[in-house]
Formats: C-alpha cells, structure tokens, sequence
C-alpha cells in the first residue's frame, strides 16, 4: 500500500482548486491507500497571519477538508503544528539545503516580489519544511496541482542527496499522485493564471450558489469566435478547462463543437457551468453547514489524527538523528 500525503495552507477557505489540484479521486484514493492529510499551519505564517484569526482558519480548513469527504476512519488528518517532529527534520533537512537553490525557487522569487518588505527565512526555506512534512512519512506519492511541482521535485533532490550523503535508500523520491498526466492547473474566472486565494479570483466550496452564479456571469468573455475551428482566448479556454473538471464528458463535448462552429451562446456555457459547479460544491456546502462548529468533533479528529501522525514522524526523527549522528548519553 501506498503512503499518500496531501497538504492545504490554512491562509482561507478552500477553493475549487484546492479540491481538483489535492484532492482529486480522495475516495480512491483514501481506500487505495494509507493517506495523511494535513493543515499547513506553520507555512501559512510566513506571511504574519494575524494570531486571532490563525486558529479560526485551520478550523475552517479542516471543516472543509471533512466536508469534501475526507473520511477520519480510513485517513489520518492533523494539523502540522501539532506535530512538533516536523521542525526538527525540517531542522536537519536545511543543513543540506543550499541558499543559491532556495533563491531560486519559482515561488519564493514571486513572494519576494509581493512582500519586499517580509522577505523572511521561512520564505526562503519554504521548500524545505514542504520536504520535511512529505518525507517525515516517506510518502510515496503526493497530491498536487500544477503550482506545487518545483517544490515537490526540491523534496525529491533533497531525498536524494541524504540518501547519496549517508550512503543508504533511505528516503523515498515521492511522485505526484497522477504522475504521468499533467498536473491539474484551475485557472481563476478573471481571465488571469490559477484560481488562488491571494489572487481573489476563487469559487469556494462552501460558496452560496447565488454567489457562484454571479461570479460565473461576471467571467470574462469577448462576441465570440469569427472563423470555425478557430483558437480560443485565454480566458474562454479558462471556463472549457472548467467545464472539463465539473462537467460530463458529453457537455465538454457539445459545447466544444458549438466553438467550433461558431455558435456557441456564452449566457448558455455559463449557465450550464454554474449549474455544473453548485452540483459539486452543494452537497460539500451543506456538509460544511454540518460540522461547522462541532468542536468536540474537530477536537476528537484533530488528537486522533496527531498521535497517528506522531507516530509515523517519530519513527522517521528517531531514524534520521541515528543516520546523521546524533546520539544519546
Ligand atoms: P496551497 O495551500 O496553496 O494549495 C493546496 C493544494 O491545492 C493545490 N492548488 C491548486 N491546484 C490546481 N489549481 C489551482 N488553481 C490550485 N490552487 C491550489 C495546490 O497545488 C496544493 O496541492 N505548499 C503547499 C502546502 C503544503 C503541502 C505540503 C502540499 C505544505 N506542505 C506537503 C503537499 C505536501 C501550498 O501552499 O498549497
């Protein structure tokens, strides 16, 4: 069996790609596999949350994670700051992480440009508690979407040079769940790049389908194709990728030959694709409505899922100290 490990920031609410980009097929794949899905708290502070509001966003994280149909009796789900094993192999993984590289990350350089005055080491050694928290359980694969690669290819760079370092397999190169395909990209309705919390361009999951209709209505569309078979704009590729995610194949497929013929009817493809997303996101809503505020619940999953976690991880830390040197009196 596989060990599956997915993680979700606690920066807001999730998203609809949040749910394609980590927790796709999570019914399979929670039956298929020994998963651990976790709220990443730690990571979100390198933007100074502010501490009254931490601990009601990982609760709303994890409400919606349970509310997805993450299911506690087949997977372990914790919050990272509750596994204090985390820091220290996180510790001993930056000793072999070198500053050229970490500078040079994608993400790290784009969060530079956005906070130049918060350039922090967290920042900077994002890449490094990411491995720390995949390879704490020597996970074999990892749910992703498309943004996290760089990060998931640094963990697998820094799997091997311990592994090359200390002459032993030890760690696992982890891959992404669906490695093969390409990974999932959700791009936002603004016409921009990805749906992202920080973009401002998100339909959530617990999103009122009021709400996401309006969204949907307001996306970005132009008069529509001139020339049959013709390519299409950015954004109108935006609702297809969309539509593809949320929708069956046949409706893709009929409103793609519309395209193509020049008489597609944007008010109709978005209807049909805010239809398509309240059909997805309303069961999720209504679970959200649920558990929301059962504090005795999320206190039950939160401790069961921590010591299951600290388990595995002080395995690993007990592992990596003996491989590394570190020895009692
Ligand atoms: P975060 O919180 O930004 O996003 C969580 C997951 O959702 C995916 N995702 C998307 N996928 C497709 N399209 C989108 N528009 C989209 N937006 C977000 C992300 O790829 C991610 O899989 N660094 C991570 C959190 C993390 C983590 C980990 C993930 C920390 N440690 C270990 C996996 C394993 C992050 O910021 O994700």
């Amino acid at each position: 069996m596989d060990i599956v490990l997915s993680g979700i920031r606690s920066t807001g609410n999730l998203h609809l790609g949040n749910y394609y980009g980590a927790l796709r097929n999570f019914t399979r794949m929670q039956h298929e596999n020994k998963c651990f899905f976790f709220i990443a708290d730690y990571h979100s502070m390198t933007t100074h949350p502010d501490p009254k509001q931490l601990h009601g966003n990982v609760k709303n994280v994890l409400t919606e994670y349970l509310a997805a149909g993450i299911d506690p009796e087949l997977s372990t789900i914790y919050v990272q700051s509750d596994v204090p094993e985390v820091c220290e192999l996180y510790l001993l993984l930056n000793m072999h992480a070198y500053m050229g590289e970490l500078a040079k990350t994608v993400s790290f350089k784009e969060k530079a440009r956005k906070q130049p005055e918060n350039v922090n080491a967290g920042l900077l050694t994002y890449p490094t508690l990411m491995a720390a928290d995949i390879l704490i359980h020597n996970a074999d694969k990892v749910p992703v979407g498309k943004d996290q690669e760089q990060h998931l290819e640094m963990t697998r760079k820094f799997a091997r040079r311990f592994n090359n370092l200390y002459g032993l397999e030890y760690f696992k190169e982890p891959v992404a769940y669906n490695f093969g395909q390409e990974l999932i990209k959700i791009p936002g309705l603004d016409g921009s790049g990805k749906m992202g919390k920080s973009e401002g361009n998100c339909i959530y999951l617990g999103e009122d389908p009021k709400s996401i209709e309006k969204k949907v209505k307001r996306a970005l569309t132009d008069e529509g194709p001139k020339e049959f078979n013709s390519e299409k704009p950015d954004y109108i590729e935006n609702l297809f990728t969309i539509l593809k995610v949320v929708s069956a194949e046949e409706v893709v497929k009929h409103y793609e030959e519309l395209w193509n013929k020049c008489e597609i009817r944007y008010g109709d493809l978005k209807k049909q694709l805010a239809e398509d997303i309240i059909k997805v996101t309303s069961p999720i809503r209504e679970r959200i409505l649920d558990i929301q505020g059962d504090d005795a619940y999320l206190h039950k999953v939160t401790s069961e899922g921590a010591e299951k976690a600290r388990e595995s991880a002080s395995k690993t830390v007990r592992e990596v100290r003996e491989i590394m040197g570190i020895t009692k009196f």
